[in-house]
């Protein structure tokens, strides 16, 4: 999976043939339309407020893609609140030089605002992902045996052999929730991908190219993606181990309306193509049910009001089965 999404030349994301979008290999949020980050940059400034609006507030993106979402959110931010859009800095942390050309093509009117870096170092503020988590690499491991890639003639097969149990199927996340843990200063993590919870997890990849999807990883080499859905309570989990508080865990649909019944400057425009984003990304049969948003939190008071997005929400704790995997 590292070799197929990543190796430096021919892997699917970093060779820059990743697609996403209609005539691409899948939708996201991101490529429904602006509204998402419209969403989110209303989402972001009640989090600047309740940090008590500092002015040295990041908001750190990482699989940032073409750019789109970083420019959906600074020009909602430069239209609806100038205050917040002059104190914040916005970095992009991308190991990849052609992504990271697109996205300066992207983002040229923002120009000032961004800052690349190849990876993350302390900062206040939110880290924000859409659809970062699914594509780690991820180790098939089950019940004590680990499926390898060997080699039968020319090719690619499965070889069983027993499993590290010092190594977790989704290591990759995990290291990558340490990481970014320990370079939050203060502020929130939000992370919205595809996945399940507790018992309900199941660790299936999907192969997709073109809008279909394809029976086995081994088709179509770098130029399909290859997923795996969250396993939220795993991840959710080690951030409370690191010293992070959960602030909140929902799908998408509650998230998102949350956001927008609570926004006061979120002047959406009654237009054929905002209804349709809306119920894109509302809608629970579409994206609405099937991704997730988990909030963690450092160094933020815990009686702090419940942001927007997390209002019509249950607890988090019974949602991601951290009561249970604690004992
Ligand atoms: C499924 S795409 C999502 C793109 C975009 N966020 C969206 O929603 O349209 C996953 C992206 O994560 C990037 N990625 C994976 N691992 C990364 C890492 N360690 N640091 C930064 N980007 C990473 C990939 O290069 C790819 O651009």
């Amino acid at each position: 999976m590292q070799q197929a999404l990543y190796h430096p030349e021919r892997g699917y994301y970093s060779s820059g043939r990743c697609a996403i979008g209609r005539k691409g290999d899948y939708f996201t949020n991101v490529s429904v339309g602006p509204l998402f980050g419209q969403l989110l940059a209303a989402q972001f400034t009640d989090i600047w407020e309740q940090l008590a609006r500092p002015d040295d507030f990041v908001i750190v993106e990482q699989g940032a893609h073409d750019g789109r979402f970083a420019c959906d959110v600074l020009e909602s931010l430069q239209k609806r609140g100038p205050e917040f859009f002059g104190a914040l800095h916005y970095w992009i942390i991308e190991p990849f030089p052609l992504l990271r050309e697109r996205q300066s093509q992207t983002l040229e009117p923002f120009r000032d605002k961004i800052e690349w870096r190849d990876s993350l170092q302390p900062f206040v503020g939110v880290h924000f992902c859409n659809e970062l988590l699914d594509a780690m690499p991820v180790r098939l491991i089950n019940n004590g045996t680990e499926k390898f890639v060997g080699v039968d003639g020319d090719k690619f097969v499965f070889v069983e052999r027993p499993a590290d149990e010092n190594v977790k199927f989704n290591q990759s996340a995990l290291e990558w929730i340490a990481d970014t843990v320990a370079n939050l200063q203060r502020g929130y993590i939000i992370t919205v991908d595809y996945g399940r919870s507790g018992a309900e997890f199941h660790g299936n990849l999907q192969i997709r190219a073109r809008h279909r999807g394809l029976d086995s990883p081994f088709e179509q080499i770098g130029y399909a993606d290859i997923t795996m859905g969250v396993d939220w309570s795993s991840i959710a989990h080690r951030a409370q181990s690191n010293g992070l508080r959960v602030a909140g865990f929902t799908d998408q649909h509650h998230f998102l309306t949350g956001i927008i019944s609570e926004s006061r400057d979120l002047m959406l425009e009654s237009s054929a193509k905002i209804k349709r984003e809306l119920q894109t990304l509302l809608h629970p049969e579409m994206l609405g049910r099937a991704f997730q948003v988990l909030a963690l939190t450092k160094n933020v008071d815990p009686a702090a009001p419940k942001l927007a997005g997390f209002k019509f929400a249950g607890g988090p704790d019974a949602a991601l089965a951290l009561i249970d995997q604690s004992r």
